[in-house]
């Protein structure tokens, strides 16, 4: 249980917010299997990201960890060997949904188990495509829970609409595509963040995108290459928002990831009518990067939907207290997807968010935030949500009294010193 007291004004100052957490678990995966040694820099050092490293090491992957830097040793496909200890992927979902893809191709039995939180979530978004692959997946409820148990076979090329707009369940299906003797075909029915395919470029392989539509070839080589992990755009929107809503405020944000799949926080920004500037560094191919500046903002409510949610997904905890401080009605729709993260996070940001005084209802697709609303303060959880967490941390910063989260410790899966951050930037 932690305890965080009011701060109505002032939050002052530049940080650096740590490593992309999409990006650094695809590091560790794609140095795994291409063949050299792979430098990873300003990799994130949290729960999730080392869960994906403890996997790929009971998997035979040397993987060393110096001065800040991160060398995988890889060795191709084949350098993966059977695991004689069941891989533990804590409260991952990333690490889950694509390292079955990687070792349903695999000529060996493994077995993964996950957390609470991983063993409610749905994983036949990826085991039935795959099982259409010719993989051989066991676990509870025809393979839709974990643990799962795979054990690797040869797998053969599809096509595939995917049901859902699921960059885990595109990059999972990338990963089997890559072993699979000719074309893989994935449609997307609506973009999502494309890190496994720049990824893939970045390592020397070959995929066409047109549109939404993938096209991928099987058994490609892939080289060793030197990552450099910008900041996750995910944990800087919790202090995008806090600088908005916040009197007196101005918080810059550097080295921000903002590759355009990943971006809608910028955007709900802007169109609430935030003061927020975003210069881009030098352009990269590989994955853009720049400085975001926020300042204290006068906000208004919008209707946030349809493509623009994959674009968001993982901050739509943090703009519904973004809506509570804007005038008039906000609507987010089409996020159904938000009740298989973590938590429910419908049902999460509601239950928590009306405890403090926000005017907030669910809807079976999303939720309505009436503002502009003071919060009052009270007795919170995070339901181990690392992203309630955050989100009703920087609550605290607007409540009128004093608020007590329990479970505010799951912050550590994508933002180990999210609470340094938030005291440096109060302390001024
Ligand atoms: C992620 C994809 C998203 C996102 C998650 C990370 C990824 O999940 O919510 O935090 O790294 O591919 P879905 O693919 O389930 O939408």
């Amino acid at each position: 249980m932690i305890h965080l007291q009011s701060k109505k004004s002032g939050l002052n100052g530049t940080i650096d917010v740590p490593g992309d957490k999409s990006i650094s678990h695809r590091a560790i995966m794609f140095g795994a299997i291409a063949e050299g040694i792979t430098t990873v820099k300003n990799f994130l050092y949290g729960a999730d990201c080392k869960s994906t490293i403890e996997c790929f090491r009971k998997l035979g992957i040397k993987i060393e960890e110096q001065d800040g830097e991160i060398k995988i040793h890889g060795n191709g496909f084949d350098g993966l060997k059977e695991p004689v200890e069941i891989l533990d992927v804590g409260n991952s979902g990333t690490t889950t949904r694509l390292i079955i893809g990687l070792l349903a191709g695999r000529p060996f039995h493994s077995v993964i188990i996950g957390d609470d939180s991983i063993a409610k979530r749905p994983m036949n978004r990826v085991t039935d495509p795959l099982k259409q692959m010719g993989a051989t997946i066991h676990g509870r409820r025809g393979a839709n829970y974990t643990p799962l148990s795979i054990v690797g076979s040869t797998l053969h090329p599809i096509q595939y609409r995917l049901p859902v707009a699921s960059a885990q369940v595109k990059s999972c299906l990338l990963l089997a595509a890559l072993q699979t003797e000719g074309e893989t075909t994935i449609i997307e029915p609506a973009s999502t963040r494309d890190h496994t395919e720049r990824m893939i470029k970045q390592f020397g392989g070959n995929l066409t995108i047109n549109e939404n539509t993938i096209k991928i070839s099987g058994k490609q080589k892939l080289v060793a290459s030197d990552i450099q992990v910008p900041g996750d755009i995910s944990s800087a929107a919790f202090f995008m928002v806090a600088a908005a809503i916040v009197n007196e405020s101005k918080v810059i944000l550097e080295n921000v990831g903002l590759n355009p799949t990943r971006t809608g926080i910028i955007e709900v920004l802007q169109k609430m009518g935030a003061s927020i500037d975003v210069k881009e560094n030098t352009l990269s191919n590989f994955e853009p990067s720049g400085t975001v500046t926020v300042k204290t903002s006068n906000l208004q409510g919008i209707e946030i939907g349809g493509e623009l949610i994959p674009r968001l997904i993982d901050e739509l905890p943090i703009i519904a207290l973004l809506a509570t401080q804007a005038s008039g009605k906000t609507v987010i729709k089409n996020a159904e997807e938000l009740k298989v993260k973590e938590t429910n996070r419908i049902d999460a940001v509601v239950k928590e968010l009306s405890i403090l005084g926000a005017k907030i209802e669910a809807t079976e697709d999303g939720m309505i935030i009436y503002g502009k609303t003071p919060l009052k303060g009270g007795k919170v959880k995070s339901y181990g949500d690392h992203r309630i967490g955050m989100m009703l941390s920087i609550a605290a910063l607007i409540c009128e009294e004093d608020v007590y989260i329990e479970g505010a410790e799951a912050v550590s899966v994508s933002y180990p010193n999210f609470f340094e951050h938030l005291h440096y930037l109060t302390k001024k």
